[in-house]
């Protein structure tokens, strides 16, 4: 078992400082076997999203491997289509019944388009009905946080945003922390299209700690205080990447990776998303 630590978040729920994300698995037998194998490693916490396709395929992982729902902290987000059609209770309704539960851990909206500040204020019902354990964002800048805040709406628990050694998100990051926000990394390892696993600064600190690139990474996230959720759905990696909590990176390899961060984006402008 992973024996990992958790973080409180601002309403008082913990949430596993490490997670399965499962961004670009396949729906199907491919997202459910990592979510299975992810579970008999030892993770209790996964990383969905309505726009994924494969909340059924959560569904079917976490019944394969015999762990209880309680055990599990799942999080799911609201669609950009259904945020900007104003259809927030009836994608609620639909992640719920594809990932087979009565309610979620943490629902998160998934990017700042149109109708974010309704789509939150239906977010707040829900949770104060107690469907869900705790809302919160991703993708969201300074100023559309300021905007919750200056219309005086429950501040979020969380915020999922792109972060990992090239990107360190030096700005959204401090102000998270400052407000008792959590930071959740995305695409922690750099994600798919440029993963930072051949870093010559990564590997020497790896060949130092007998670790791989990948767990040095994901030990930096934790070590930062970020909630991290690396994807596989490599058995193997899966394993490696939960392989974290046996050591710890000095001052001089956190100095190293500091020293990476090119503040350049890999994926979407949260300023442009969604529009043409
Ligand atoms: N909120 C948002 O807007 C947003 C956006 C993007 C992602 N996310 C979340 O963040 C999660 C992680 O981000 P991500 O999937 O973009 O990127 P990532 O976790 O940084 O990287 C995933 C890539 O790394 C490979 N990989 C994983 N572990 C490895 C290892 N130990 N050695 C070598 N390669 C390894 C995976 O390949 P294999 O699968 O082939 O092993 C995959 O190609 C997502 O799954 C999703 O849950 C959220």
């Amino acid at each position: 078992m992973l024996n990992e630590p958790s973080i409180t978040l601002n309403n008082g729920v913990k949430i596993p400082v490490f997670g399965l994300g499962v961004f670009r698995s396949e729906p199907g037998q491919s997202t459910a076997d990592a979510v299975a194998w992810a579970l008999e490693a030892g993770y209790r916490h996964i990383d969905t999203a309505a726009a994924y396709r494969n909340e059924e395929d959560v569904a079917a992982g976490i019944e394969r491997s015999g762990v209880k729902r309680e055990e599990i902290f799942i999080t799911t987000k609201l669609s950009t289509k259904d945020i900007e059609a104003k259809n927030t209770a009836e994608g609620f309704e639909t992640s719920l019944k594809k990932l087979k539960t009565d309610y979620v851990d943490l629902y998160l909206l998934h990017w700042p388009v149109p109708n974010y500040v309704e789509a939150w204020e239906k977010l707040i019902g829900l949770y104060e009905q107690k469907r869900i354990r705790a809302i919160g964002v991703s993708n969201f800048q300074i100023h559309h946080l300021q905007t919750l805040e200056s219309l005086g709406l429950l501040t979020p628990a969380a915020n999922q945003i792109e972060l990992h050694p090239s990107f360190q998100q030096k700005d959204v990051k401090p102000y998270c922390e400052e407000k008792g926000i959590a930071v959740e990394a995305w695409s922690p390892l750099g994600g798919q299209d440029h993963l930072l696993l051949n870093e010559p600064v990564l590997l020497e600190i790896a060949k130092k700690h007998g670790k791989t690139a990948a767990q040095v990474i994901i030990r930096w996230h934790i070590d930062l205080g970020n909630v991290v959720i690396p994807k596989s759905v490599k058995q193997a990696r899966i394993a490696e990447n939960a392989q974290v909590f046996d050591f710890k990176l000095d001052a001089s390899d956190l100095a190293k990776i500091a020293a990476m961060d090119t503040n350049q984006r890999s994926y979407w402008d949260p300023e442009r998303f969604g529009t043409k």
